[in-house]
């Protein structure tokens, strides 16, 4: 591979396919090769649209099979972030890491971070999958966080409101959003893997997938589009009174719900406090609230609106909070509950969560106190996970 780049970027979408041979053989000419003088191929692995990492898998692999060479794969999330570097490199300096947002549709994103070494990218996260409210829920609530935080892909444009409120705690973006990474973009990454030796005989070069089911039937769009849709944000003190009027009705009795002191103090704190609410009318259907220890987390309280119960919401924000486990390397999530509270035990014993000790009178009762369940259940630090949070 010579030092002199040539690239050419086409628009892509539904005629991409059509167009990408012929594109290439007049690259080549231009450059006054032959598919021969090649050494390697390169495409962009995915994550991204469906359509789009077939048709670069199978061309590649189509020509790298005729032109008898190895395969480069490379990680189209890092080639947005080097992408991003290229167009402002002055904006990143060794040791910063960068996170990429790429639209994924369904409200939902690519997500992974990159950290620059001063000549080449390091994984800080793999592709993962989150929704597409996971950014602010994750860091827009504590400018700790998010101060100096590197942002770059296309979704900061596709969804500006959803990502406004990390502009004021310090995040910046990194570079100008593009659809999809430009062709120097991945000739950077190409040549640096080709210095590695870090070529793939054409038999692996596969498209890389991080929703488990891309392709939807028929009915199951039509599923979707109908299903009630939900959006998950930060809790707020102008909350409380709509959070108090669903606990309580959702409660076997209303002595269990939380108090508005409770999450008065809980907001104070500074707590993990979420709220799902019905994305058309804003409506709140569930409350989680939990508070980061070292090396361990506390769920304090969860709750679903009585008429959304039995929907999975309680597993799904139980998920997100697994997830924030992991994101902080806590081992341990710990909770407290009724022994009486028969649905709640059900959902925490399936769940995973095992009983561990009892506090006597812990809990105010109807007719006088109630003792707790206290449960704990191990977090996976390890491998790969779906981190929504
Ligand atoms: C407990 C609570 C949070 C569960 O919320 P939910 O969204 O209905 O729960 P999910 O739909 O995610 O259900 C998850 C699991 O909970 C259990 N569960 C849910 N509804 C149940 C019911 N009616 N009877 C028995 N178990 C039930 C099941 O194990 C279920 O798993 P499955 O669907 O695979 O069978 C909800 O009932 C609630 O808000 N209760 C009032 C507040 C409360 O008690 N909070 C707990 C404080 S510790």
């Amino acid at each position: 591979m010579g030092t002199a780049v040539q690239t050419l970027d086409l628009p892509g979408g539904a005629q991409a396919s059509a167009q990408l041979l012929p594109a290439l053989q007049g690259l080549l000419r231009d450059a006054g090769l032959t598919w021969s003088d090649l050494d390697a191929i390169a495409f962009g692995s995915g994550p991204g649209a469906f359509t789009g990492l077939r048709t670069a898998c199978s061309v590649t692999q189509g020509l790298a099979l005729g032109a008898d060479c190895p395969v480069i794969v490379l990680d189209t999330l890092m080639a947005v972030a080097e992408d991003a570097r290229q167009q402002a490199p002055q904006g990143c300096v060794p040791g910063d890491v960068v996170w990429v947002l790429q639209d994924a549709r369904m409200e939902e994103l690519y997500v992974g971070a990159f950290t620059w070494d001063g000549t080449d990218w390091q994984v800080a996260q793999a592709a993962q999958l989150w929704p597409l409210t996971e950014p602010v829920a994750r860091w827009g609530q504590d400018a700790r966080a998010t101060a100096g935080l590197h942002l770059c892909g296309n979704a900061l444009q596709a969804y500006p409101d959803r990502f406004a409120s990390l502009w004021p705690l310090g995040a910046t973006v990194l570079g100008e959003a593009t659809a999809a990474p430009r062709a120097g973009a991945l000739a950077a990454l190409a040549q640096r893997a080709w210095a590695r030796g870090d070529t793939v005989d054409v038999a692996l070069a596969l498209p890389r997938y991080v929703r488990d089911k891309v392709a939807q039937t028929t009915a199951e769009r039509r599923a979707i589009a109908q299903a009630p849709r939900h959006i998950d944000r930060l809790m707020t003190e102008a909350d409380i009174p709509a959070v108090l009027a669903m606990e309580q009705a959702a409660c076997v009795h209303p002595v269990h719900a939380w108090t508005d002191d409770n999450y008065r103090s809980s907001l104070r704190s500074g707590y993990w406090m979420r709220v799902r609410c019905e994305a058309d009318s804003g409506r709140i259907v569930a409350v989680c609230v939990a508070m980061d220890g070292v090396d361990e987390i506390h769920l304090l309280n969860i709750a679903v609106a009585r008429e959304h119960q039995g929907q999975g919401i309680a597993r799904a924000l139980l998920g997100l909070l697994y997830a924030r486990c992991r994101d902080r390397q806590a081992s341990l999530l710990w909770l407290e509950v009724r022994p009486s509270n028969e649905r709640a035990c059900a959902l925490y014993i399936r769940e995973g969560f095992v009983e561990v000790g009892r506090r006597k009178g812990y809990y105010p009762a109807p007719d006088g106190r109630e003792d707790a369940l206290v449960m704990r259940r191990n977090i996976d630090l390890g491998g790969a996970t779906r981190a929504v949070d």
